[in-house]
């Protein structure tokens, strides 16, 4: 039986997924029953809960996480990653005899990607386990999670986070049907246009018509990620907003852009800032994430982040 641990402190709490990432550079994508030469190969940390919990912290948070993870290499890469990061791990649970997640990447030549996910640990992250770090939730100021961890964690977390005032950033990837109560206890969706569109349904032909819906079933505030197009907020009872994409020379691919927008995101927001501020610095983290290699290669700091921000306030 979990019991309740000693809180963390801590201003964002992560309920996190953790794969490791096996990439290979391919020149186009792959037809079904073919075989591909690669151009190359990398294997690195990845997995949409711990990838946002980096940016958060990169971005100067104090994060923690609350993850599964296999009892295998896989697993201890991922305890020495978070404490090289700042990350605190107390909540983290190690699965006996179980495997950590694995996620297969193919990179095409424009930096894109196809991604194919073994949850394997994370898999098993359950409400018990949530619930273990309930005293860290309640005085954290931000709690967010990703698709990649099942529901019921996230939903444990976001019914405690509700009942302490605790803010909840729902990152909706990969996009899966959500239940009502997830969508009301959410304060902030960050899907891409794909998933915005699956989330809402397809009676809802457009992203004005499907953040409508989202809202309507209780969502705060729906932030959709464009890629190089920046992002766009709509909010309940309140005016929408829009951030521009920035233009970046040398994109090395786009693995963790969208988990790098939602950790820094959560950074913002845990820093205070309105809801139109924290889009423009996660929108300029998640640009500058394209530049790096694999999904944490290219998360920056928050004055890297900043910098960035400058050069158009400046131009
Ligand atoms: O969002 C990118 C992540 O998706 C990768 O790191 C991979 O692990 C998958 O979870």
């Amino acid at each position: 039986m979990e019991m309740t641990q000693q809180p963390v402190s801590a201003d964002v709490v992560c309920i996190a997924s953790w794969n490791v990432d096996l990439v290979s550079r391919i020149p186009r994508p792959l037809a079904r029953g073919e075989t591909l030469l690669a151009s190359g190969f990398d294997m690195g940390p990845g997995g949409k809960g711990s990838n946002a919990a980096i940016a958060c912290a990169r971005q100067g948070a104090r994060v923690a996480l609350v993850a599964r993870i296999g009892d295998d290499d896989f697993g201890r890469m991922g305890l020495a990653l978070w404490a090289g990061e700042g990350i605190a791990a107390q909540l983290v649970r190690i699965a006996p005899g179980e495997r950590s997640g694995v996620a297969q990447i193919l990179i095409y030549p424009d930096g894109d990607n196809s991604i194919a996910v073994a949850p394997g640990a994370s898999a098993g992250l359950d409400a018990r386990q949530v619930q273990s770090g309930a005293a860290t939730i309640a005085a954290a100021r931000v709690v967010m999670a990703s698709c990649e961890v099942p529901l019921e964690a996230t939903l444990a977390a976001f019914r405690l986070a509700r009942a302490h005032g605790v803010r909840t950033l729902l990152n909706p990837a990969p996009a899966s049907p959500l239940p009502d109560e997830l969508l009301a206890l959410t304060d902030v969706l960050t899907p891409n246009e794909t998933e915005l569109l699956a989330l809402a349904g397809p009676e809802h032909a457009t992203a004005d018509e499907a953040a409508g819906e989202l809202l309507r079933r209780g969502v705060g505030a729906v932030i959709a990620t464009l890629g190089s197009a920046g992002c766009r907020l709509w909010r309940a009872g309140g005016a929408g907003h829009a951030v521009p994409g920035w233009r970046m020379e040398a994109v090395v691919d786009t693995v963790g852009a969208g988990d790098t927008f939602t950790g820094s995101l959560a950074a913002a927001l845990a820093r205070g800032e309105a809801l139109e501020a924290a889009m423009a610095c996660a929108n300029a983290a998640a640009a500058l994430s394209v530049t790096g290699r694999g999904a944490i290669g290219g998360m920056p700091s928050l004055q890297r982040t900043r910098e960035l921000l400058g050069t158009r306030r400046e131009g």
